[in-house]
C-alpha cells in the first residue's frame, strides 16, 4: 500500500459483500482532513450549528474511509451527484468521480452515529435510526408498511420498534436504487425473510435484498443491495480512527 498517512486501515473490499463502518462523528470532527470548497458551502448552508458540525465530520470520514480503500489521498477523493429523479438538477444520490466511479458508497447520519456502507460492485443504500428519538412511532405505520405489511408485516407490529426497523430497510433501499423517499415507502414491502438473514423487496423496488445490521442499542440500522444477497461485515469506525 502506497503511503498516505491519512487514510485507515481497511481490509480488501471483496467483489461481492459489502462493508459497513460505524463511526462516532465526535471522533471523526477531529481527524484533519481538508474538504472541497462545495462541501464548506453546504456546511455553511446548514443554519443550525449542530447539522453543520455533523456533515462537516461526517464528510471527514467519509473521505478517509473511501481514500483508504482507493489506496489514495483523502483529497483526491472527489463526488459527483447522480441528476434528480424528480427534477433532473444535479443534487441526487452521490457517487465517486473518475476515476474512482467503480467503487459505490452510501453514508447516514442519526445524531452523534454515521454509517458508512462500501460495495466493490454494487449499488447499495444504507440507513441508520435511533430508537426513542421520536416518541410513539406507532402512529406512524401506515405511512411506512405497504399494505400487506400493514396487515401484519413484523414480529410484533406496530410497536416502536418494528416500526423503525421497516423505515430503515425502506429508506435503506430507496437510497440504494438512489431515489431516496421521492419513492413512496408505501409502495413496496421488505419484511419477506429469506431466511438467510436477508429480507427481499416486493413491488415498486421488486428485486432489491435489504439486511439488518448488527448495531448496539439504540442504533436500528439497514443496508440494501439490488439483486443477490451479498455477505455483510460491520466494522468499528470508532477504533480504526483512534488507531491511525
Ligand atoms: C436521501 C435521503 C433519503 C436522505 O435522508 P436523511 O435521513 O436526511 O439523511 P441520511 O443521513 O440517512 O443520508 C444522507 C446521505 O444520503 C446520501 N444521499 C443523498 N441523496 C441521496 C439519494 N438520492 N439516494 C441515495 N443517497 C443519497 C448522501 O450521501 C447524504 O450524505 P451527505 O449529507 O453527507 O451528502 C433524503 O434526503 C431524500 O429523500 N432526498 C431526496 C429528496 C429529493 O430529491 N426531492 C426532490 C427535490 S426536486
Amino acid at each position: 500500500m502506497a503511503d498516505h498517512p491519512t487514510t485507515l486501515d481497511v481490509p480488501p473490499l471483496p467483489l461481492r459483500g459489502i462493508h459497513v463502518w460505524q463511526f462516532g462523528l465526535y471522533e471523526a470532527a477531529v481527524s484533519s482532513v481538508r474538504l472541497e470548497r462545495e462541501e464548506m458551502e453546504r456546511a455553511l448552508r446548514l443554519r443550525n450549528e449542530f447539522d453543520r458540525r455533523s456533515f462537516l465530520a461526517g464528510r471527514r470520514a467519509l473521505r478517509l474511509l473511501l481514500a483508504a480503500y482507493l489506496d489514495t489521498s483523502a483529497s483526491a477523493v472527489h463526488f459527483v451527484r447522480r441528476p434528480c429523479p424528480v427534477c433532473g438538477l444535479a443534487h441526487g444520490k452521490p457517487e465517486l468521480a473518475p476515476p474512482h466511479e467503480g467503487m459505490f458508497f452510501n453514508a447516514s447520519r442519526c445524531q452523534r452515529h454515521l454509517l458508512i456502507a462500501v460495495s466493490a460492485s454494487s449499488e447499495v443504500g444504507v440507513d441508520l435510526e435511533l430508537l426513542g428519538r421520536l416518541p410513539d412511532l406507532r402512529q406512524l405505520a401506515p405511512l411506512v408498511a405497504s399494505r400487506r405489511e400493514n396487515a401484519g408485516g413484523l414480529p410484533g407490529w406496530p410497536n416502536d420498534r418494528s416500526v423503525l426497523r421497516l423505515w430503515t430497510r425502506k429508506e435503506a433501499a430507496v437510497k440504494a436504487a438512489g431515489s431516496g423517499l421521492t419513492l413512496e415507502v408505501t409502495s413496496f414491502s421488505a419484511s419477506d425473510d429469506s431466511g438467510d438473514g436477508w429480507y427481499s423487496t416486493d413491488g415498486t423496488l421488486c428485486g432489491y435484498r435489504v439486511y439488518d445490521l448488527p448495531l448496539p442499542q439504540p442504533l436500528v440500522g439497514s443496508v440494501a443491495v439490488p439483486g443477490v444477497a451479498q455477505p455483510v461485515t460491520v466494522f468499528d469506525g470508532r477504533r480504526a480512527l483512534a488507531a491511525r
